[in-house]
């Protein structure tokens, strides 16, 4: 027996990977984290499975169902939305099968940040403009941030900023990032990424208050930074044609010439 902690992609069915889709499909439990868990995902769970939806149940009665298919030798097919390894929760759940010796593993799923990247048809990592992206949120009702993370210190860092579970903070966002990257700076906000109604949001840090519609409330993301506008940035080293590489030599000298595809 063992609990599969699958991530279930942003919305889309068809963004599941193949190996959460069967294990989905080959246990007898199903668990999983409310309405961003499309019912076309739930479909894959065999016939007579037992599917229970955990949004409103606490973390004993979470573990609760999971001791008791551990107990029958039933596999549990957990879902949570996105990736695992972002705002799921999945930590304390661990920690509790660790201390009751249940075995479980991990599948990844395709975050929402990389949904909304795609839809807005954007690469956040563009030479010269910036090369990192931080995946960040501002503090809720049931979570505060430790200190040093806070929209400010990673502002300063001019890198891309991917922020969840604040929509409702817009202003606060707004306010915390005008002064390190200015009014004019590039704002998308993807709401429900990939989902059949999805919209997006395009403005800058000194107007997009204004453009957001009310009714996005949640389950959107907020993507800041030069990057997601920019024109005049450097093409990659990787693919200039003067670029001496592996898959490339340039020159019978290249520290490369010697290479073939097998070597390693
Ligand atoms: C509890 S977190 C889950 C994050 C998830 N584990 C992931 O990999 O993206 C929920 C937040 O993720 C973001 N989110 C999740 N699904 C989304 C989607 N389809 N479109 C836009 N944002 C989404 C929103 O910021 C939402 O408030």
């Amino acid at each position: 027996m063992t609990v599969h902690f699958i991530g279930a992609g942003p919305g889309a069915p068809d963004l599941l990977t193949l190996r959460g889709r069967d294990l989905i499909a080959a246990s007898p439990v199903c668990l999983y984290a409310g309405s961003l868990v499309p019912d076309a995902v739930l479909a894959h769970c065999p016939p007579g499975a037992r599917i229970v939806n955990t949004a409103s149940m606490d973390l004993d009665a979470i573990i609760a169902e999971m001791v008791a298919a551990d107990a029958a030798g039933q596999d549990v097919a957990r879902l949570h939305s996105g990736d695992l390894s972002v705002w799921s929760a999945m930590g304390e759940q661990l920690r509790r099968l660790r201390a009751a010796g249940i075995p479980y593993d991990v599948t990844p799923g395709v975050p929402s940040f990389s949904a909304a990247a795609a839809s807005l048809g954007a690469e956040l990592t563009l030479p010269g403009i910036a090369q990192s992206v931080v995946l960040t949120r501002t503090p809720g009702r049931a979570s505060s941030m430790p200190e040093g993370e806070t929209l400010a210190n990673f502002g300063a860092t001019g890198a891309t900023l991917a922020i969840h579970l604040s929509v409702q903070n817009l202003d606060h966002v707004v306010d915390a990032l005008s002064p390190a990257y200015g009014a004019g700076c590039p704002v998308a906000i993807v709401y429900r990424a990939s989902w059949p109604d999805e919209k997006i949001v395009r403005g800058t840090l000194g107007d997009i208050s204004g453009r957001l519609d009310a009714a996005i409330s949640r389950t959107a993301l907020i993507l800041v930074g030069p990057a997601l506008a920019a024109e005049g940035f450097d093409e990659s080293r990787l693919y200039a044609a003067d670029y001496d590489r592996r898959y490339r030599p340039q020159s019978a000298d290249s520290r490369w010439a010697a290479w073939s595809p097998g070597d390693d």
